[in-house]
């Protein structure tokens, strides 16, 4: 894997942070540690790059996965502007972690 974060903003900006490309485990993998796992390599490199917070989106009505990012340390700051696919409209909660 190349880069599994992007870091966003300039140092010390309190919008500064790394976001994960992408965040999915195929659903006969899911429930054995994977994503907990994947979170965790996320934030190590977000840190090996200099970053001290690590943001994501959740669509809002995954409630499994905000049940996992909420028990890894992320809190939900805010709802994200809706982001559309073709004909499908998206409604995400931006999540986010001090790291
Ligand atoms: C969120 C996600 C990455 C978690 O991966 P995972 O490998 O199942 O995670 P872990 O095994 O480390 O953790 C399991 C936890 O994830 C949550 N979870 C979400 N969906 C789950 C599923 N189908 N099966 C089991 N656990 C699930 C549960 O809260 C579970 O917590 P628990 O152990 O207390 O029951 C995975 O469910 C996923 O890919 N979801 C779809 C995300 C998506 O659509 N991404 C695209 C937009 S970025």
């Amino acid at each position: 894997m190349d880069s599994v974060v992007t870091r966003k903003g300039k140092p010390g900006d309190a919008e500064d942070f790394s976001r994960p490309a992408f965040i999915a485990v195929y659903p006969e993998f899911r429930g054995r540690g994977l994503g907990t796992n994947l979170l965790g390599v996320i934030e190590k490199e977000a840190k090996r790059i200099g970053s001290r917070r690590v943001a994501l989106d959740v669509e809002i009505s995954d409630e499994g996965a905000i049940k996992l990012y909420k028990r890894l340390g992320y809190d939900i700051k805010r709802k994200a502007p809706i982001f559309k696919i073709k004909d499908k409209n998206f409604e995400l909660f931006n999540m986010s972690k001090n790291i």
